[in-house]
């Protein structure tokens, strides 16, 4: 599906409508992309954040981009990878789903996502590629308003394993 592009790269850098943050339920930042976003956009992105009091696994929240190339930030918590018996499969699911959602009731027609919950929260990269692009796929079916969505991968075996599940499903 052309509408999905695979790329490799730093999401604080890309210039679309909007750029998702691997989050946690605090919003209050961290580590690895989420970060890396909150240094780019700078002390407005936490002060935002700070007057949405949390988030739910699963779920989305949006903020303006503030210092960003990128015109929002969507927030997500994704799943703690345990042993795929609490349910992690179907709430990384939701995490882009809930993402896209927001994206299109703000008009987004660019979103770019990083690897969600494959970092610190070690869900195993090869089944959350093949969840991520199959819901993205399912998402842009019923939802034209969305010109692109591209998975921007920090290094190259992440990217060897989106390329793959984006293949499986052509
Ligand atoms: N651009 C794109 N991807 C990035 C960037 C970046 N600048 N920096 C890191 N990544 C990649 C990582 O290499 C990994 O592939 O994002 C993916 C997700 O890894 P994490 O950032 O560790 O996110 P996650 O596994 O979802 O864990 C979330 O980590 O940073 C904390 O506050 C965050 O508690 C939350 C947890």
């Amino acid at each position: 599906m052309s509408r999905i592009e695979i790329i490799q790269g730093d999401i604080t850098k890309q210039a679309v409508d909007a750029i998702v943050n691997a989050a946690n339920t605090s919003l209050l930042g961290g580590g690895g992309v989420d970060g890396a976003i909150h240094r780019a956009a700078g002390p407005e992105l936490l002060a935002e954040c700070r007057t949405l009091h949390g988030c739910r696994t699963g779920e989305a929240k949006l903020t303006k981009g503030y210092c960003l190339p990128a015109r929002y930030v969507i927030h997500t918590p994704g799943p703690v990878w345990h042993s795929g018996d609490r349910g992690e499969e179907a709430l990384l699911a939701s995490c882009y789903r809930s993402c896209l959602t927001l994206a299109a009731e703000h008009g987004c027609e660019t979103v770019d996502f990083p690897s969600i919950s494959t970092g610190v929260y070690h869900f195993p990269l090869e089944k959350a590629s093949r969840i991520a692009i199959a819901t993205i796929a399912d998402f842009l079916a019923e939802h034209p308003e969305i010109k692109r969505v591209r998975m921007v991968c920090f290094d190259a075996r992440t990217k060897a394993y989106y390329d793959e599940a984006l293949e499986e499903l052509t």
